[in-house]
């Protein structure tokens, strides 16, 4: 009996034409955007001083189901092993249903520095008495992209120990990342507050540190499939020092970003935002810690879970403009910024408990070098075929370094000249 070919079985026509068959994108619409070089004029649009494009392996992740839907994962990485990690997860989470998500409110911050203040107390109750005009205010410019409250905070300056006042609008971003809006609302009601308040504005900007806007995925992965219970304990073991310390902690979450940095660059996400907040998030207890967190079932299985700020959109920003990131999106199908949001979490946490069972088990160099000794391989110089010989001999013989690539190719070349003189 025929068993259909895995994506990863596949040659690049027939993985694009498995997306056709999943999407509603067209061959030509796949073909033409993922071979394409960005002509200068619009790179030169995009940013300054530009000079020409950094590009990057786009790649599909297999497997994922959250919340009962399908997905294929594009991601954009040049690391290998991580693509393959997180297809691997999600495929053991099939067992329970998959991941199970949610990524309710769209709310932001934009923030307004409130200095030079004589009576405190006083300008807060004047902003507070004046906040549906500020509200007015904000929303003259914006049809969809509404801000809904505006609160005060008083803040220590942990400069000179004096006090500070900060006016916040909270924005419903909806299906937007949110970031302009909020700058250009902030931007209109920082002068009237100047006016009224008697006071001196100085930032008008939203804070990307979106704890409004947190995405939760949870899924339960069968010890069996996970290799047995003590797997499931050494997963566990490893959660727990990541959990008890900062340095092993940022390495486990940057095997988490791993997988969110690689989808949200694939869809046109400001990365950084989000790298920034997760950081930040991180840290809300007062300590550096992990994004996931692991524990066992009644039954002995393995339940994960990441919570994580996660400010993403499907309108606006570079996803309107960049042409194979708006083809991301088309691929992931994700219909609103909250359902994208569901599964970029949960390309974190599958990218995360795959990488700590690689390394509570074999360790992750095993996989991780096969892929690695082509580019060694390539560095090199070896070419063609030889690529394959020379990565497939290191790989054997457990030495994946640039010197015995070149001693294999090396002893390679000089057979063939020996062979052929
Ligand atoms: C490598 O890019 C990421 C890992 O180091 C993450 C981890 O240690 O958990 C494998």
């Amino acid at each position: 009996m025929k068993t259909e070919k895995k994506f990863y079985e596949m040659n690049h026509e027939e993985r694009l034409s498995f997306i056709v068959s999943r999407t509603n994108l067209t061959k030509k619409e796949i073909s033409t955007i993922v071979n394409q070089v960005l002509p200068f004029e619009n790179i030169d649009r995009m940013i300054e001083n530009a000079i020409g494009i950094f590009s990057l392996p786009l790649g599909i992740a297999t497997n994922f189901v959250v919340n009962e839907k399908e997905y294929l994962v594009p991601m954009a990485i040049e690391e290998p092993s991580v693509i393959a990690a997180a297809s691997h997860a999600a495929k053991l989470s099939k067992f329970f249903g998959g991941f199970k998500a949610n990524a309710s409110s769209s709310i932001m911050r934009g923030q307004i520095q409130i200095t030079n203040l004589l009576d405190i107390k006083n300008s807060t109750r004047i902003i507070s008495r004046n906040k549906d005009d500020l509200l007015r205010i904000a929303n003259s410019r914006s049809k969809n992209v509404k801000a809904l409250h505006l609160k005060t905070r008083i803040l220590n300056n942990d400069i000179d120990n004096k006090k500070m006042l900060v006016a916040e609008l909270y924005v419903d971003c909806k299906d937007s990342m949110g970031a302009n809006t909020i700058n250009s609302m902030c931007e209109l009601v920082g002068p009237e507050i100047e006016r009224m308040a008697n006071c001196k504005v100085i930032l008008k900007v939203l804070s990307n540190y979106s704890t409004e806007r947190i995405a939760i995925s949870q899924a339960t992965f069968k010890k069996q499939e996970l290799g047995g219970p003590d797997i499931v304990d050494r997963i566990l073991s490893a959660f727990s020092f990541a959990f008890s310390d900062p340095h092993r902690a940022v390495t486990h979450n940057k095997g988490i970003m791993n997988g969110i940095d690689a989808v949200s660059i694939a869809t046109g996400q400001d990365f950084r935002a989000i790298e920034a907040a997760a950081h930040a998030y991180a840290s809300r207890d007062g300590k550096y810690r992990t994004l996931t967190t692991f524990s066992k079932s009644p039954k002995g299985d393995l339940i994960g879970r990441i919570e994580i700020p996660l400010s993403v959109g499907i309108v606006g920003g570079i996803s309107s403009v960049h042409p194979t990131a708006k083809m991301g999106l088309k691929i992931l199908g994700a219909k609103s910024a909250s359902e994208l949001a569901c599964v970029i979490a949960s390309v974190g946490l599958a990218q995360n408990l795959a990488a700590i069972r690689a390394l509570s088990t074999e360790g992750i160099q095993k996989g991780h070098m096969k892929l690695h000794a082509k580019n060694i391989a390539v560095a090199a110089g070896a070419t063609g075929k030889l690529v394959e010989i020379v990565s497939e001999t290191m790989y054997k013989q457990s030495n994946i370094t640039l010197d015995s690539a070149r001693t294999i190719l090396q002893g390679l070349l000089h057979n063939r000249t020996y062979k052929s003189s």
